[in-house]
Parts: structure tokens; sequence; C-alpha cells
């Protein structure tokens, strides 16, 4: 990463800039408002998520003079002489769902890769906007929350363990049988309808696991807080249990398994039993 380059300050601006647009918005959002078309990552486009994303892009463009934007609402977009020097991945509002129902967790996630690979994720900022907590990390340089450094949760226990599991799908039926052991085996299962925020849950030992193998999770959503598990020291694999990878591409779907620590993480793989 250039040094030239401060991302971390460009990415407080960016969510800061996010939260001023959506002040005035947010006392009047309602769920009945209309869609505005599909956006890139296949999802219906709420006003909401293009007032957001069109703060974080005015911020960028401020302050880095060429970038390739990676959104779930506008797609790829190319800015500057040189776009290929950074990666921006972008869900502007991760949880529309919450904010335009008032249920308060939904965030911003943005973060920054050098190459289109998640795996060349070189910062990152997750802002939960209803608390105003924001989750940070540069990789190599340990995550954050609020300026403090984060830690996941040393809880081995799956009876102990409090475990996010996404079950949002219209292929239920095929990805709850999946995930029944596991089920059974754990008395504490959690979904607040944020992914990005709850991978930094995991990362901050909030929670200890979060699952989501329904093949239906863009990239654009994880790409941050990816890096902040991973930085905070948490394990975050395929549920084949190998290595994260995906290109970043708002149409690029992930699956995913999260956990605070190596121990019960291969609990949690053993306990998933995939579709061959
Ligand atoms: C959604 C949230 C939700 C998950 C959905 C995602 P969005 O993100 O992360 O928890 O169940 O699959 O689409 O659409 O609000 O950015
Ligand atoms: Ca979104």
């Amino acid at each position: 990463m250039s040094a030239q380059v401060d991302w971390l300050k460009i990415l407080v601006l960016c969510k800061d800039n996010v939260k001023a647009r959506l002040q005035s918005y947010l006392e009047t959002a309602t769920a009945s408002e209309p869609a505005l078309g599909i956006g890139a990552g296949g999802d219906p486009m709420k006003p909401v998520d293009l007032i957001a994303e069109k703060a974080i892009v005015e911020v960028l463009q401020q302050h880095c003079s060429s970038f390739t934007l990676i959104s779930e609402e506008s797609g790829v977009k190319e800015f500057g002489d040189n776009p290929a020097q950074y990666y921006v991945t972008v869900d502007p509002i991760d949880g529309t769902t919450n904010l335009v129902r008032g249920l308060p967790f939904y965030a911003t996630s943005i973060a920054v890769s050098t190459m289109p690979t998640l795996s060349a994720t070189v910062a990152a900022l997750v802002t939960d906007l209803f608390h105003d907590v924001t989750y940070t990390a540069l990789a190599g340089k340990g995550a954050y929350c609020d300026g403090k450094k984060i830690t996941p949760s040393p809880v081995v226990s799956l009876e102990a363990a409090v475990i996010g599991l996404d079950l949002n799908s219209y292929n239920v039926k095929e990805i709850a049988p999946q995930l029944s052991s596991l089920i059974e085996k754990t008395k504490h299962i959690r979904h607040f309808g944020a992914n990005a925020l709850e991978v930094c849950y995991v990362a901050e030992g909030l929670t200890d696991a979060f699952v989501d193998i329904r093949g239906k999770l863009r990239v654009t959503d994880i790409a941050g807080g990816f890096l902040i598990l991973k930085e905070a020291g948490g394990i975050i694999t395929a549920p084949e249990g190998h290595m994260l990878s995906a290109n970043l591409d708002p149409k690029q779907k992930i699956k995913f398994i999260a956990s605070g620590n190596e121990q019960l993480h291969k609990k949690i793989l053993s306990l998933v039993r995939l579709k061959c």
C-alpha cells in the first residue's frame, strides 16, 4: 500500500459522511419506500442504499486520485487514470431491512484491496451506524473498535458459545439439515440481520462464531469484516475448512464459517454437514 494514502483516515471520513447524509433521511424513513430497481449485487435498492453509496464515493473521490469501486449497489466503476491501484469494496448499508424498519442494527462496510481479490485486502472499516461504533483494521496491524485493540473470545464449549447463524434463504430445506447437528449442540443461536457487523462481533468477542453457508451472501458484505476478524486473531474459512478466497465482484457469493478461536472453529467445521 502506498505510504501517501492514509486509508484509515479516508475510511473514517467516508463513514462520517454516510452518517451525516443519513441523519435527516432516518427521521422519515419507512419500510414501504419503493425500491429503486435492482442493485449490482442482485437485491432491490432502497433510496438509503444509494444515499450512503454516494456519501462514500464523494469522500473517496476527494482523497484518492484513482481507484476501482466495487459496490453492492452501482457495481464496478473506475475512477482516475490508474483505477487498478486500489479496489474499494463497499456495502453502503448492510442491514437495509433493519434500517428501514427502525431496527437498531445496520452498518456501513468498506474494504480496500491492492488486487481484486479478498486476500489482497489491506484496510477495512465497519461502522454500526445506529450506535456509532466503528471497527477498523490494517493488514498486519491488528483490529480496533473505536481505537481500542480487540481480540476474539476464547470460548471453546459449544454449549457456552453464542453463535450467529444466518438461515435467511429460499433454500432453507437444503441448508437447515446441513446445520442441524450444530444447532443441536448449541444453546445460544443468534442472527441480528447485518452480517458485516456480526462478523465484527466475533472479532470483538461479543459472540463466539458466525456461520453463513447459504451461498447467498455477497463478497461486498463481508470484505470489511473478513480483514477485521483476521486482524483481531479470529479464524474465517470456507465451510470445508480451506482458506476463504473470492474475487471482489458484486455478484460473487460467499459461504463461510468465522470463529473466535481454532478449537471452536474445528468443532463447528466437524458438525456442519455439507451437501456434496
Ligand atoms: C443482508 C444482511 C443480512 C443477510 C442478507 C444480506 P444487505 O445485507 O447482511 O443479515 O441475511 O443475506 O443481504 O442486503 O442489507 O446489505
Ligand atoms: Ca447492502
